[in-house]
């Protein structure tokens, strides 16, 4: 991956996408495109094969999606499946015909089956039923990483699909169906401590073990992966140091200084209690996690107290 060749960042204001261009920029590429979604909507099939006559991008990653917790995937299920297939369908089948060196599509580690072994390898994707809370999200993405692989195995392609753990980094929308649950989880002690509440509740036992891996770890191992010419196909992307969500929710109150209580209602279901990921293949390039949630935490919340002043 040259300086100067063209990389496009398909979702650059997500989380992920805006810290993959700051990694990008930070290496020194110079030959970013990104595209707002009023100029580019990935969901036209004729403006993606525009815009891809028109660019010719040499690498692509593609971090744009229907995303949302649990509440908005079930609430907007056919949503969730159209239009990520469709994002994926346009992106990637451009990228193709237009003889893009490398894509990355992002998967997630909520898409692998009910009961596969833990920790979840590459290769138990599509080996069992899936979470039956997940099956928009799941389908969709398995799409997407399937083909992929076919596109791999038929005409040689390197192209990669990866599937992160829990991220969390800044960028994040912050609207309460849409944004990621450690942005809400902060923003929840933070308010509470603000308007004096002296007990903040969240859904679940707390005992949950999550790897909460930060974007900008993550965007680092993906560059690593693109720059790889020969790296293709699934990869898990993880820290390997997983913490309860309890845990998780005292760094974020001893960050902000909270001094309430809380709470935990058991009356609401924890999802997933284990889900590690076997991540031998990513460290295999010489990565690892560099930043712990405390600093994760830390950099988050400076992020969102300025957007709160903007
Ligand atoms: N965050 C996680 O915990 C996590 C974990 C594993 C995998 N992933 C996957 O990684 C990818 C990126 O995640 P993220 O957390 O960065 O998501 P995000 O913060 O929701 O960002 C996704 C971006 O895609 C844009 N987008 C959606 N539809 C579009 C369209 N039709 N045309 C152009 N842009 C469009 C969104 O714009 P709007 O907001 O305007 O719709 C948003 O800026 C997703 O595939 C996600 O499933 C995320």
């Amino acid at each position: 991956m040259q300086k100067d060749q063209k990389i496009y960042v398909a979702g650059h204001q997500g989380v992920i996408g805006s810290s993959i261009v700051k990694v990008l920029k930070g290496e020194g590429y110079t030959q970013l495109i990104t595209k707002e979604k009023n100029e580019l909507d990935l969901l036209d099939e004729k403006s993606v094969s525009d815009f891809f006559s028109e660019h010719k991008p040499a690498y692509v990653f593609l971090c744009a999606a229907k995303s949302g917790g649990f509440f908005f995937a079930n609430k907007n299920s056919p949503e969730v499946i159209f239009e990520n297939i469709q994002i994926q369908n346009n992106v990637i089948s451009q990228a193709h015909q237009n003889n893009v060196v490398k894509l990355m599509f992002f998967g997630c580690s909520s898409i692998y089956p009910k009961y596969a072994n833990l920790p979840l390898k590459e290769h138990s994707l599509l080996s069992g039923p899936l979470l039956s809370e997940k099956i928009p999200f799941s389908i969709s993405k398995t799409t997407g990483a399937k083909l992929i692989e076919y596109l791999n195995r038929e005409y040689q392609t390197c192209y990669l699909s990866v599937l992160p753990s829990n991220v969390y980094g800044t960028n994040d929308q912050m609207d309460p169906e849409r944004a990621h649950v450690v942005a809400l989880m902060l923003q929840k002690i933070h308010l509470a401590k603000h308007n004096n509440i002296p007990q903040v509740t969240f859904f679940g036992s707390g005992e949950a073990d999550r790897d909460f891996i930060y974007a900008d770890d993550l965007a680092q191992a993906c560059l690593k992966l693109m720059k790889t010419p020969e790296s293709r196909g699934d990869f898990n992307i993880a820290t390997g140091n997983e913490i309860t969500v309890k845990e998780m929710a005292d760094i974020i109150k001893k960050e902000i200084g909270y001094q309430g209580e809380i709470v935990f209602d058991r009356n609401h279901h924890d999802g997933v209690l284990l889900k590690s990921q076997d991540i031998h293949k990513i460290k295999e390039t010489g990565w690892e996690a560099k930043i712990s949630p405390e600093e994760g935490i830390k950099k988050l919340y400076n992020w969102y107290l300025e957007s709160q002043t903007q």
